[in-house]
């Protein structure tokens, strides 16, 4: 067990521990989140480790990529409960801006991601990747890391920050890290904290359902029917409306019938009122 990581709310300090640790001839990682840290954000700080010497976790709930009707007072907020859990795997840093600072009066800049950032999550939540790519942005000028970090369970957005620093010459390398599931299979994420019991004991259809197009779609064949009966299955455990099912090019994400290239099946879909994402990739044959 480490010491809890020291929490600094401004730019210039973060810049300064950046500074220190780089003339001292350490890389520097970043990771990324909203807080309300799960095993899953763990594996993140730790994949991070493994290309840096010096980590930093930033926590930061962006009113920016929540829409309206959407969960942005509802979203868990825990800091301390952070920090503790962050001291397990040796977090150096946490940066935690206050949203007057990330957004102060008169802040007008966004930045919008083309085509990654349309279908999937881009067609139901309006709004939503502009907001991850401007805060993404932001977070990567003020940290300046020499690797970020991000999870896969959000593949699509991954995707687009992907695209984002290639496209503005961000010297940064993006990495993902792979999706962490609890034993049933149900997908790590803090908004698994708004299911009542019964929504939580049916959610894992969702990764079983995934699982199987992948399976299915491994052997090259069309997989339309899967997808079909994939919906009724979710349907009938008891989730309301399916946003998506979908199987995609992995690195594109462009619709594909057929697994003629790598690819990923993708789903989002309504328990209650909680809205659960995952995705898989197509094993190669
Ligand atoms: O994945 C998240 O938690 C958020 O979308 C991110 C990348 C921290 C941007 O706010």
């Amino acid at each position: 067990l480490t010491a809890e990581p020291p929490v600094v709310r401004g730019v210039a300090p973060l810049r300064a521990a950046r500074e220190a640790w780089r003339q001292g001839g350490a890389k520097v990682g970043l990771v990324p989140t909203m807080g309300a840290l799960h095993q899953g954000h763990l594996s993140l700080v730790e994949r991070a480790r493994k290309f840096t010497g010096r980590v930093i976790v930033s926590i930061f709930v962006n009113p920016k990529q929540f829409g309206p009707r959407e969960d942005l007072a509802a979203y868990p907020r825990d800091l301390e409960g952070d920090r503790r859990k962050l001291a397990t795997v040796g977090t150096d840093l946490i940066y935690a801006p206050d949203a007057e600072a990330m957004y102060p009066p008169g802040f007008e800049t966004k930045v919008s991601v083309g085509a990654l950032a349309t279908g999937l999550c881009g067609d139901h939540r309006p709004g939503h990747f502009e907001g991850v790519a401007t805060v993404v942005a932001k977070l990567l000028i003020q940290a300046l890391p020499d690797v970020a970090v991000f999870g896969e369970k959000d593949y699509q957005q991954l995707q687009v920050i992907r695209r984002l620093a290639l496209d503005l010459d961000l010297p940064v390398r993006i990495e993902g890290g792979a999706t962490w599931r609890e034993a049933d299979g149900l997908a790590m994420s803090s908004r698994n904290a708004y299911l009542t019991a019964p929504e939580r004991a049916a959610a894992p259809i969702l990764y079983r359902v995934i699982s199987e197009i992948a399976a299915a779609a491994a052997g090259g064949g069309p997989v339309n029917e899967a997808l079909a009966k994939g919906r009724e299955r979710i349907a009938a455990a008891g989730f309301g409306k399916i946003d998506y099912l979908e199987m995609r090019d992995a690195e594109t994400l462009k619709p594909l019938e057929r697994a003629s290239r790598p690819a990923r099946v993708f789903v989002a879909a309504h328990i209650g009122r909680t809205r659960l994402i995952d995705n898989v990739p197509v094993p190669a044959r």
